[in-house]
């Protein structure tokens, strides 16, 4: 890839690649062009949109507005789309761009300069977190509207957004409309609750399905025709079989459990509810490659083992579970769409 770097000045550090983090880009004196940097020809695999992240820096401190203009192009240079906004000292924003038909290649320029000079002292400065090129569909402008890290635009905390609607889109689109039960284990990034994002977009994106959240923290508020949410641990098979025996004699067309990432819980869940999972239902586990805590097997280790031998052998599951995964297991299949990767457990259609 090439990368064509202009009046940058000379405190920018400018990294190899637009999709690696840290980029950091200081304003020239008010006054002088835009710092800018631009990117491409780069390879975006035909994506269609472009979302960046970025933070302007806490300190040092000052009062200025800095602002950061966006543009894209074909590999020609033709022009996109171009887009602007404006940061104060430690305000972060995502600004999300169209890539047109960028089969062939892109162009992206972004550049800093100041909306208001306010402040000598110290000019301040923007980094760009990220970038991520991907398909748009209606399940990632669902998730990016509700601001769940499901889509492209919201970074929980300190990562940066994981990217499944496309994978989910492209799984789940058929079924849209049929219904079905659903379960989702954990319900918000937020503490306390707010309003468990994700349901709320499931709850939209299948209109027919009867939702059913899990969740450690108490979200009676969000329950409403078509949704229930009953509150539980995750790594408690008592609570869990509490949850089945509340639901019975129902069976689930998905389960996606997005709930506390750690391994042991992830295992104990699956274990205890993939036989409530319909013939030919999908279980989905998220956001594998990050766990609160070391455990062994991960659920990665756990799963890619199943691929490559067919065994389930773990100390989270009891020898029992183990022998029913096996059998009821179809196939897995691991994704990386960005940092993090979800499996989605396929049941076999007749057991
Ligand atoms: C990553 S957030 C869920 C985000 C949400 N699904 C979304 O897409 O916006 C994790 C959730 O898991 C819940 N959680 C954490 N530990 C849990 C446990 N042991 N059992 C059940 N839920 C748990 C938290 O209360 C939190 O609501």
């Amino acid at each position: 890839m090439d990368v064509l770097a202009r009046d940058v000045n000379s405190w920018c550090r400018i990294p190899g690649s637009l999709f690696a983090s840290g980029l950091v880009l200081l304003p020239n004196d008010p006054g002088a062009p835009p710092v800018t940097v631009e990117y491409g020809p780069l390879d975006v695999g035909g994506a269609d949109r472009l979302t960046l992240l970025l933070g302007a820096g806490a300190t040092p401190d000052h009062e200025n507005v800095l602002a950061v203009e966006v543009a894209t192009a074909t590999r020609a240079g033709a022009d996109v789309s171009n887009a602007r906004v404006e940061l104060r000292q430690g305000e972060h924003s995502s600004m999300t761009l169209s890539l047109g038909d960028a089969s062939d290649g892109a162009r992206v320029r972004v550049g800093v300069s100041f909306a208001e000079f306010r402040d000598a002292r110290a000019y301040g400065s923007v980094r760009l977190r990220y970038a991520l090129a991907y398909d748009e569909d209606p399940l990632m402008l669902l998730f990016n509207a509700a601001g769940t890290d499901k889509g492209a635009e919201s970074a929980a905390g300190q990562g940066v957004p994981h990217c499944y609607a496309g994978e989910y889109y492209r799984r789940f689109d058929a079924i849209r409309h049929d219904a079905f039960n659903f379960l989702e284990i954990g319900l918000d990034n937020c503490d306390p609750p707010q309003g468990a994002p994700s349901m709320r977009v499931w709850r939209e994106y299948f209109p027919r399905a009867d939702l059913f959240g899990y969740d450690i923290n108490d979200f009676a508020f969000v329950e409403q025709e078509r949704t229930q949410v009953f509150r539980g641990d995750q790594s408690s098979r008592t609570d869990l079989s509490r949850f089945l025996d509340t639901c019975y004699p129902r069976s689930f067309r998905i389960v996606v459990d997005d709930g506390s990432h750690a391994s042991s819980h992830q295992q104990v869940s699956f274990a205890t509810l993939f036989a409530r999972v319909e013939p030919g239902g999908i279980y989905v586990i998220e956001d594998l490659g990050w766990q609160p805590y070391p455990e062994s097997p991960t659920t990665l280790e756990l799963l890619r083992a199943f691929t490559a031998r067919g065994s389930m052998n773990s100390s989270f599951i009891t020898e029992a579970e183990a022998r029913y995964l096996e059998h009821a297991v179809d196939a897995v299949e691991i994704c990386k769409p960005n940092d993090s990767e979800i499996a989605f457990i396929g049941k076999k259609k007749e057991l």
